[in-house]
Formats: C-alpha cells, structure tokens, sequence
C-alpha cells in the first residue's frame, strides 16, 4: 500500500512543508483571518484601518503558501499557566483561537523579547511568534502571535516605534492604563508611540492574540524597550 501524502493533523512542520500542508497551522493562521475580518471595529476608523490592513497582509500571505521555517519549541516559567490559559479559553469567546492553539502548544517558542529583563517579569510573561519575519509561517510585513501573562502581573509601561499593535483577549481578564476590563473577544488598539501598561487579574492566566503592523526594517529589528520615565500621566 503507498504511503498516504496526507499529513495527519498533529504533523509537525518539517523541512520544506508548505502551509497549506500543515493543516493545525493553516487552521490557526484562518482564526486569526475571521477575527480580523468579521469582528466589529466598534465604529472606530483607526481600528477599522489597522483590521484591514492585518486581513490583507494576511491574505497575501495565505495566497503564497509559503515554506514554514523550523523554529526550536522554547518554553519559559510562564508558559507552566498555558493548559489553565487554554482550558479557559475555550469555555469563552475566542474558544476557536483557543482549539486551534493547543493543537500547536508543543511546537512554540516563547520568548522575552528583551536585552534585559527584571527577573519578576521573566517569570510571569513571554510570547511566541505564529507569523512574522523570524517565521514559523515567513511573513516581512506583519506579526502574528500571542502574549500569556501569569495572573497578577504588571506588564511595565513601553511603546512600539512605527508599529501598530492590537491585542485580543482570548482568556482570563487585563486592563490596559487602569482605563477598563478587557474579556475574552475584546479588541484593543495601541497606535505608534502610544504608552500603555497591562495589569491582570489576581485568579488566573491571560492570554492575548495579538497583531503587529509596520515597516519592514521595523518588524525584522523591533527594538523593544521598556520606559524608564513616564511620558504620559496614566489614570490613577
Ligand atoms: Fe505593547
């Protein structure tokens, strides 16, 4: 009997595998197309251009089909609240992000992003890269990814240089410059040079879908930094 062309649906990447052949990839990389499509902007212009933006590069590279790099899995100390992350995302709104994510859990790499962090920090935060220029899914003008914090953790205040960030809440509960709750569906957008600080919530995990947009040199080298000073006078 000849050997079934099919990858089975837990394949992992291998050398040369194209998207469309790996199918827990493609399924990931399509929620992340519904939510940038069909969810609401809010009546917001700046979030209705930067949704369409992420859709079309998106699209462009779904149409390329392109190669998936190997990357090596990498864990960090917060990636021990992943399972309770994903439990409860899928009991909520994003419970489709969350399915497609843990049928690739074993395969991501999460790291800091930082020369230097505090080491309070680097126990309770790290994100992984679905899409972008390091790969896996190879992509020079757009970052997919997600960020997971432990619960009761302080994300210090930064800004992004000529990058436009939007977070979506897939689990557990955050607030941004002490301004709202954001739960499980809600969008957020942080224009370039806009300060903001995330807080969660004391009982459990969150985790963050979370898109990038800018100039090419500025997403392959992001130079991310956190605020030594406060630019701007948070809420109390
Ligand atoms: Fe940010």
């Amino acid at each position: 009997m000849p050997d079934d062309p099919t990858p089975s649906a837990g394949a992992q990447p291998e050398n040369g595998q194209r998207l469309l052949d790996v199918p827990n990839w493609l399924y990931l990389l399509r929620e992340f197309d519904s939510l940038y499509r069909y969810g609401s902007a809010g009546g917001s212009p700046a979030i209705r251009g930067h949704r369409k933006r992420v859709r079309d590069r998106l699209s462009a590279v779904m149409a390329r089909n392109p190669e998936l790099s190997q990357r090596a899995s990498e864990t960090k100390p917060v990636t021990a609240h992943l399972p309770r992350a994903l439990d409860l995302g899928e009991r909520a709104a994003m419970q489709g992000m969350a399915r497609a994510l843990r049928e690739v859990k074993d395969e991501l790499t999460w790291e800091y992003g930082y020369e230097k962090i505090s080491r309070a920090l680097s126990q309770k935060y790290a994100y992984c890269e679905i899409l972008g220029p390091q790969g896996p899914v190879h992509c020079d003008n757009l970052i997919l990814g997600f960020v997971l914090f432990a619960p009761n953790t302080t994300y210090p205040q930064h800004s992004h240089n000529e990058i436009e960030e939007s977070y979506i809440s897939v689990s557990g509960a955050w607030s941004e410059n002490n301004s709202a709750v954001f739960a499980p569906g809600s969008l957020i957008l942080n224009r370039s040079g806009d300060e903001h600080r995330i807080t969660t919530g004391d009982r459990d995990p969150c985790l963050l879908a979370y898109a990038w947009t800018g100039p090419e040199a500025r997403l392959a080298k992001p130079d991310m930094k956190l605020s030594s000073t406060r630019k701007t006078k948070l809420a109390p």
